[in-house]
C-alpha cells in the first residue's frame, strides 16, 4: 500500500497541547493577526462558510473555485487556510513551495469522508473506460484518482468538455452528481457520498416556511438533496447564491445552504432578510462542524508558530495536481 497521505493521527499529536496554550486577553486579535500577516508575508484564505470575524480578518473569501484560483495565484509566502482540510491541500498542491496552514487540523469534510481512496480504485476498477471527475471536496488521494475536478461553480463546464460518448464516474457526491446528470443529460456512474450539512434540510418545514413567506424565494446549493433542489428559485456554488441575492429583486430568501454563507449576504444587501432553511431535526442551526472548528483564536496561534502545517508526499502533489490544473484551464476557458 501506498504511504498515508497525511497522518492525521501523528501531526495531531505533534501538536497536542498547542491549542491550549493561553492568550493573553487583553490581546486585540485583529490587530495581533493583521500585523503577524504583514511581518510574515502571510495571506488568509477563507470559505463563506468561516465564522463571520475570520470572514472580516481575511484577505480574500469565496468558494471552492475562487479560493483554488487564489492559492495558485498567490504571492504570500504563507497561506492560511480558513476552511477545511481538502481546501488547504488543494491550495498545498497548488503552491507546494508554500507554506500551507490550516488553524485546526481536525477540521475535515463528510463529504471527503465519504470517499476513502482505497475503496475507490477498487470501485473504479469496475469501470475500466470512463473518466473520473470528482468533485473538489475529496482528499488529496482521491485526486491522485481522479481525471478531472470541478467545483460547483464549474461542474456544468467539465462534465460538458467531456466528449459524449465517453463514460464518466461522478464522485465523491450524489446530490451534485444527480443534479448534474440532470441538468447535462449524462448518464454517470455516481458514488454514494454526500454532506451531512446540505442533506439535513427538511423539505416539510422549508415548505410551511414558504407559505408563512410567499414573497421569499428559495436559493439552494447543489449538494442539497433532489426533493429540496426541486423547490428552489435558484441554485448554484456559494458566490453564484451571493450573486443571486444582489440582483435579484426579491427581499427575503429561504437558504438552503451552511449559514456562514449569510453574513455576506447581509453586508451586501443590508435591506434584504436571509432565513436559513430549516433542518430535520431539534437543531436551530445549519452550520458545518468541520468548518465552524476554526475560531479567530486558533487562527492567530496558527500564524504565531506556523503550525499546524499541510504537508503531503512528493507523489500525491505531482499526481494529484493534474486534475486540479484541468479544471482551472476550463474554468478560464469558461471565463469563470
Ligand atoms: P462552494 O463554496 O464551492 O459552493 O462549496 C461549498 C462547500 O460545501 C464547501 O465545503
Ligand atoms: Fe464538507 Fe459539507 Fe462541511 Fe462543506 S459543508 S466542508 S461539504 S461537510
Amino acid at each position: 500500500m501506498k504511504e498515508a497521505v497525511l497522518d492525521l493521527a501523528t501531526q495531531n499529536l505533534e501538536r497536542k497541547g498547542f491549542l491550549d496554550l493561553e492568550i493573553d486577553p487583553t490581546l486585540d486579535l485583529f490587530e495581533e493577526i493583521n500585523r503577524l500577516k504583514k511581518e510574515k508575508n502571510a495571506i488568509i484564505l477563507a470559505h463563506y462558510y468561516q465564522e463571520p470575524d475570520i470572514q472580516d480578518i481575511a484577505d480574500y473569501i469565496g468558494d471552492s473555485l475562487g479560493l483554488s484560483q487564489e492559492a495558485a495565484r498567490t504571492e504570500a509566502d504563507i497561506i492560511v487556510f480558513a476552511g477545511v482540510h481538502f481546501m488547504a491541500e488543494t491550495a498545498k498542491m497548488l503552491s507546494p513551495g508554500k507554506k500551507v496552514l490550516l488553524p485546526d487540523l481536525k477540521a475535515g469534510c463528510s463529504l471527503a469522508d465519504s470517499a476513502p481512496a482505497p475503496l475507490f480504485r477498487a470501485f473504479k476498477e469496475r469501470y475500466p473506460n470512463h473518466v473520473v471527475v470528482s468533485y473538489i471536496n475529496c482528499t488529496a488521494e482521491l485526486k491522485t484518482l481522479t481525471d478531472i475536478c470541478c467545483t460547483s461553480t464549474n461542474a456544468v463546464h467539465v462534465i460538458e468538455s467531456i466528449p459524449e460518448d465517453q463514460p464518466i464516474i461522478f464522485a465523491p457526491d450524489k446530490n451534485l452528481g444527480a443534479y448534474l446528470v440532470k441538468k447535462t443529460g449524462r448518464d454517470m456512474v455516481l458514488w454514494n457520498g454526500a454532506c451531512m450539512v446540505h442533506e439535513i434540510f427538511s423539505a416539510e418545514k422549508i415548505t410551511k416556511l414558504m407559505l408563512r413567506h410567499p414573497e421569499a424565494e428559495l436559493i439552494a446549493h447543489p449538494e442539497c438533496e433532489a426533493h429540496i433542489l426541486e423547490k428552489a428559485h435558484f441554485i448554484g456554488s456559494t458566490t453564484g447564491l451571493l450573486k443571486y441575492t444582489m440582483r435579484s429583486s426579491a427581499k427575503e430568501f429561504i437558504v438552503a445552504t451552511e449559514s456562514g454563507i449569510i453574513h455576506q449576504m447581509e453586508k451586501a444587501s443590508p435591506d434584504k432578510v436571509f432565513i436559513p432553511a430549516p433542518p430535520d431535526n431539534t437543531c436551530a442551526c445549519n452550520e458545518c462542524p468541520h468548518m465552524r472548528l476554526n475560531t479567530l483564536e486558533k487562527l492567530y496561534l496558527c500564524l504565531k508558530y506556523e503550525k499546524p502545517e499541510i504537508l503531503l508526499p512528493d507523489w500525491v502533489i505531482e499526481q494529484g495536481r493534474t486534475c486540479i490544473d484541468r479544471m482551472l484551464d476550463i474554468s478560464a476557458r469558461a471565463g469563470l
